[in-house]
């Protein structure tokens, strides 16, 4: 099988590349080319920097569990939760058919399946994806919006936890599908569209969970924007008794979209990459690429300082993400899909630099400062900042309609003895 796909870039579609795929029994193969156009033009930049602006067709070697596609194309791929859907929506359709006596796809899904199976609305970033007979992918059915309004969102809360407890219906299926439930990350979410016309993301509680997860992240995000963080902007909203979180997406403006990739991709970090990854590192992208790097780099150690202090240890290189800006140049995209953890070690995903490893101290903060061109005093006001913040957690947590129980679930994540650390350093 061959797969010629377009790549578009943006809301006005401007054509940016193709990207071919090819499979032959278990072995799949993707290469990009940019346009000549795109090539030529005045504002052309590269999607990631591993497509340098060049001609002709660039391969792209799979490594180990990665994706096959290129990096910048991969961060638009269902993973985890949209899989999921995706795969059940494909079964039951196989078992329908099989029931009604038509021909059977006994084809399994592959990488391309996937990758087009994400609705084009809602599709992380600027890339568009077109297919052979030019309709942009994953297009909607006729006669239906793909992304449903809030006021949908009961009925997108109940066929998630049915695709979750595998208690599906067909109508569930039928509901879910195209509708925007192929974003990635793992947790079950939805596309959605908020009451002022605004792309959000509904991120459901798990049938798993054994806290209240969605309200530790709208009490998170909340903490980070007084923090002095820039922050997806989050709320909670309750869909049949249950807390929703909705948070905006910061890879739209009013008519447009704008081009996300995963500081991953940025780094160059594959899923199977056995080194570990730092913030320096990420610092040292913003150096290289960044259209306001010396504002970003001390935003990045005012985000370090932060998940130190509320235990946001699911701090992987895809929880981290840059927005393109002009020719090239990228700065930080907000934080989003932070998280206090009390139950955790409390040990960063992503280290502060190679030098002090995994732990989340003060102290390891501190020994970078230099490397974040911050001043000892500059280091201290930040941090002065952000534990203000931290101080109101409680509060917060009520005012955003926590009980008393569900704030203390969250306890340890937030009183621990960094936070005394932090306090003795800026008294
Ligand atoms: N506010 C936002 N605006 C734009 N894109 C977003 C936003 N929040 C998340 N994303 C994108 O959606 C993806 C999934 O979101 P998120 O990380 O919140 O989900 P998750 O299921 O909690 O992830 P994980 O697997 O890390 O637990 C992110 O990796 C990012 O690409
Ligand atoms: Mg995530």
């Amino acid at each position: 099988m061959r797969r010629t796909i377009a790549i578009d870039l943006g809301e006005e579609g401007r054509h940016l590349g193709v990207l071919r795929y090819e499979e032959q029994g278990a072995r799949q193969s993707a290469s990009f080319e940019y346009a000549a156009d795109w090539l030529r033009s005045s504002d052309r930049f590269s999607i990631e920097p591993g497509l340098p602006l060049a001609s002709g067709p660039q391969f792209h070697r799979k490594g180990g569990d990665g994706s096959v596609f290129h990096a910048a194309i991969a961060d638009t791929e269902p993973d985890g939760w949209g899989r999921r859907v995706i795969q059940r929506d494909h079964a039951r359709r196989r078992q329908e058919a099989r029931r009604a006596g038509r021909p059977v796809d006994a084809r399994p899904l592959n990488s391309m399946d996937y990758l087009l199976a994400v609705d084009d609305v809602s599709r992380v970033g600027a890339l568009r994806l077109k297919d052979e007979n030019g309709h942009y992918q994953r297009a909607a059915e006729e006669g239906r919006r793909t992304t449903p309004p809030l006021i949908e969102l009961a009925q997108l809360a109940a066929a998630t936890r049915a695709v979750e407890m595998n208690a599906e219906t067909a109508a569930d299926l039928a509901y879910l599908r195209g509708r925007g439930t192929s974003l990635g990350g793992l947790r079950p979410k939805c596309s959605v569209v908020d009451d002022d016309g605004w792309l959000a993301i509904g991120k459901f509680p798990s049938v798993t969970d054994e806290r209240p997860v969605t309200k530790g992240e709208v009490l998170a995000l909340r903490l980070a924007r007084r923090a002095g963080i820039d922050a997806a902007e989050a709320r909670l909203v309750e869909s049949d008794g249950r807390p929703v979180a909705l948070i905006r997406r910061f890879d739209r403006t009013a008519g447009g979209r704008l081009m996300y990739v995963s500081a991953a991709t940025m780094l160059g970090a594959e899923p199977a990459d056995p080194d570990e990854h730092s913030y320096a590192e990420i610092a040292d992208a913003l150096r290289r690429y960044g259209s306001r790097a010396t504002a970003d780099i001390e935003e990045l150690w005012r985000r370090m300082a932060f998940s130190v202090l509320i235990t946001n240890v699911d701090d992987h290189l895809r929880n981290h993400g840059f927005l393109h800006v002009d020719r090239g140049q990228w700065r930080l995209a907000p934080a989003f899909d932070v998280n206090p953890f009390p139950d955790r070690v409390r040990e960063l995903k992503t280290w502060i630099s190679e030098g002090v490893g995994p732990e989340a101290t003060v102290d390891a903060l501190m020994s970078v400062i230099a490397y974040f061109r911050l001043s000892r005093d500059r280091a201290r006001v930040i941090l002065a900042e952000v534990e203000g913040a931290v101080a109101l957690w409680r509060e917060e947590g009520r005012a955003i309609g926590m009980t008393e129980v569900e704030v203390e679930s969250f306890a340890e994540a937030f009183e621990h003895d960094e936070r005394g650390a932090a306090r003795a350093l800026i008294s």
